[in-house]
């Protein structure tokens, strides 16, 4: 593979040092895309032979080839990298090795403009599909912890200060929550990005009558994305979309792993991490450190990056410009490293466990004066005369489990409403 298909006649060429550039990390990074590429391949295909631009014939052999580099790509047999410039040209490589010129075919009324666009629209909604089942696993998890421990006492704090008392299942429950309206987010996303961009070519059409809504349903699109332009001009826009949402799941991933690192230190002591979680200091004997819970905490950076390299990026006039291929590495590399992190997540949950002891211990009695003042502001006293009362006043015999017990306010303590929120996570995106 020394020229690339599209080579010009009588000109040389870009040379070695300049394909390299040209290339970049692409071509490797078009093994994520290889699978959902070959898929579109297939459905354009079939659209060709619907306009009776491949006779029923070829449209099987062509079919037929691209199942068999799909097995290849799955076993291992075929491995994406250079020579080839991109995926695009691997495919159309692989059937022209195989089918002979019947394989040039394949590229006919199509760009590789629409077809990366396809591939990336395809890649994204599977991505966004898994982020919103990571995010619902994690909530259900999450669930199980606040319903076992709803009433275990620990002190709620503002500003890192004790405020309240307050228990795991409000801790917990309100994590949960935030993920079930991320996995929403998700499956909404998903929605919103599911429009077929194939059969706009490099954007502006074709001479032909394309089988654009057939090869819309095929591939399982809600609907075209009508103009051609528009098409192109939306990539790194839709980008920019999928990984608001996967910053949405790795800010909630952050505070989650934050309250971890503060609680299981040893200042707190509220929580304790399995072993397998854990790593040792190479110098400090005595040290073993939260790593994984850092890590997850650091995911957000890697996102919150490639959001703004993906903004950075995507300052174009209208129209294809290779410049758009660089909204392809933000883009995986938010993915890829993000989902494996949140796969981690729901084991996570289930596993620490809890000092109940010390989260009770660590109530002091000025955390009853807020219940104090709200219990006279009830019997009548103006609630600002209540308030300077219960500054520094006695508080008299009260527990933390009282205190909780009382704070029947919907969605506090004594009314945690967990079975609301649980309803939700079991049908979010189904
Ligand atoms: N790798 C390229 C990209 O991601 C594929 C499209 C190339 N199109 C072009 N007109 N050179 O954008």
């Amino acid at each position: 593979m020394s020229d690339a298909l599209w080579q010009k006649k009588g000109l040389s060429g870009a040379d070695e040092e300049v394909q390299r550039f040209l290339a970049g990390e692409d071509v490797l990074l078009d093994r994520h895309l290889l699978p959902f590429d070959i898929r579109a391949t297939a459905a354009h295909v079939r659209g060709l032979r619907t306009i009776e631009l491949l006779t029923a014939e070829e449209c099987a052999q062509l079919e037929e080839g691209l199942a068999a580099l799909e097995a290849d790509v799955k076993s291992g047999a075929f491995v994406l990298g250079p020579p080839f410039e991109d995926g695009h040209s691997a495919i159309e490589h692989f059937l022209t090795e195989r089918l002979g010129p019947l394989g040039g075919k394949v590229h006919t009324g199509r760009s590789r403009n629409d077809q990366v666009q396809t591939a990336l629209r395809l890649y994204m909604r599977d991505r966004l599909e898994q982020l919103g089942g990571l995010c619902r696993e994690t909530a259900l998890r999450l669930l199980d912890r606040a319903e076992a421990d709803a009433m275990t006492i620990m002190p709620g704090y503002t500003h890192l200060q004790r405020a309240v008392p307050s228990t795991v299942g409000l801790w917990l429950g309100g994590l949960a929550e935030a993920f079930v309206d991320i996995a929403a987010l998700a499956h909404s996303t998903r929605d919103w990005i599911n429009s077929s961009p194939l059969g706009t070519a490099a954007g502006y059409g074709v001479n032909l009558p394309l089988a654009r809504e057939q090869t819309a349903q095929d591939l399982e699109f809600d609907r075209l994305q009508i103009n051609p332009q528009y098409a192109q001009n939306s990539r790194g826009r839709f980008e920019l979309q999928a990984i608001t949402a996967l910053a949405q799941a790795t800010l909630e991933l952050r505070r989650l792993a934050w309250d971890l690192s503060l609680y299981t230190s040893g200042e707190f002591a509220f929580v304790s991490l399995p072993q397998r979680y854990v790593t040792g200091s190479s110098i400090m004997p005595n040290k073993y450190n939260p790593d994984t819970v850092e890590l997850l905490r650091a995911q957000h950076g890697v996102v919150a990056g490639a959001l703004t390299e993906l903004q950075s990026v995507i300052a174009l006039p209208s129209g294809y410009h290779r410049d758009l291929q660089a909204t392809k590495p933000p883009l995986l590399r938010a993915f890829e490293s993000t989902l494996p992190a949140l796969a981690l997540v729901p084991a996570l949950v289930s596993e620490m466990s809890f000092d109940r002891e010390a989260m009770e211990r660590a109530l002091e009695p000025a955390m009853f004066a807020t219940d104090v003042a709200v219990e006279a502001a009830r019997d009548g006293i103006p609630f600002r005369e209540a308030y300077r009362a219960a500054m520094g006043q006695e508080v008299g015999q009260r527990t933390g489990a009282d205190s909780v017990a009382a704070r029947v306010s919907p969605g506090a303590c004594a009314q945690l409403m967990l079975e609301e929120i649980r309803a939700r996570a079991q049908v979010v995106g189904r």
